[in-house]
C-alpha cells in the first residue's frame, strides 16, 4: 500500500499544534491593557470617576473614561470629588499607585478619603494594580482636573450628593 504524505502531515500538525500553543502562551493570555480594562470595568471605577457613566449604560467612548467628576460626595469627611485619573497618572508613578492601593500609603495630594471604596481595593494584587495603571496611562491625558476638596462645614460651589443616613420618622 502506498504511503500518503498528506495524511501524515495532518497527523503531525494535530500533534504539534498544542505543543506550539503551549510554548507560546501569550497567544491566548489577555494583554495587560485588556486586563486593565476589565478590572476598571468590573471594579466600578467609571461609576464615580466618569461623568454620565451610569446614564449612558456604560456606553461612553474611551475618550471620556475616568476624566473625573464635577459632582461632589459630601459626608462627615467634607466634600470630595472623584479625581481625573487620566491626569493623575501623568504625575503619580506606578510605584506610588501600587503603594497607595496595596500598602495604604497616601500621597500628600491624595489623602485617600471616602467614598472611594479603598477597603475593597486594598485586596487587589500588585499585578492587577499595575494592569489598571497601565490601562489608564495608555488612554492618555484628557479632560480637566476635578474640583478641589472642600473641608467639613464649608459649602461647595458645585452640585454634590449628601451621604448622610436618614432616620424615618416614627409612625404614631
Ligand atoms: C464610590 C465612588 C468611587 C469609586 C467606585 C472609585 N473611586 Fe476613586 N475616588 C473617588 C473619590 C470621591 C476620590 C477623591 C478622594 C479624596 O479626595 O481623597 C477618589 C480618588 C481616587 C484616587 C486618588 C487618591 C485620593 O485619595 O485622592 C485614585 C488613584 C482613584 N480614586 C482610583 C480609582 C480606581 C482605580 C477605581 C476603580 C478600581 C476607583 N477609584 C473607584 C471615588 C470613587
Amino acid at each position: 500500500m502506498k504511503k500518503n504524505p498528506v495524511w501524515k502531515a495532518v497527523v503531525f500538525w494535530l500533534m504539534a499544534t498544542p505543543v506550539a500553543l503551549g510554548a507560546t502562551p501569550h497567544v491566548w493570555a489577555p494583554t495587560v491593557t485588556q486586563a486593565g480594562r476589565y478590572l476598571v470595568l468590573a471594579g466600578g471605577c467609571n461609576d464615580c470617576h466618569t461623568p454620565g457613566w451610569e446614564r449612558s449604560g456604560g456606553k461612553l467612548p474611551w475618550s471620556q473614561w475616568l476624566t473625573g467628576s464635577p459632582v461632589g460626595f459630601q459626608g462627615p469627611w467634607g466634600t470630595t470629588y472623584a479625581h481625573n485619573l487620566r491626569l493623575l497618572v501623568q504625575h503619580v508613578s506606578e510605584r506610588q499607585w501600587v503603594a497607595m492601593f496595596k500598602y495604604k500609603t497616601p500621597l500628600p495630594a491624595y489623602p485617600m478619603r471616602p467614598p472611594m471604596p479603598w477597603v475593597n481595593y486594598h485586596q487587589l494584587s500588585v499585578r492587577d494594580l499595575r494592569a489598571i495603571y497601565a490601562f489608564i496611562k495608555g488612554l492618555g491625558p484628557a479632560g480637566r482636573p476635578a474640583p478641589s476638596y472642600v473641608p467639613p462645614g464649608q459649602t461647595p460651589k458645585t452640585p454634590y450628593i449628601v451621604f448622610v443616613p436618614q432616620q424615618p420618622k416614627s409612625v404614631p
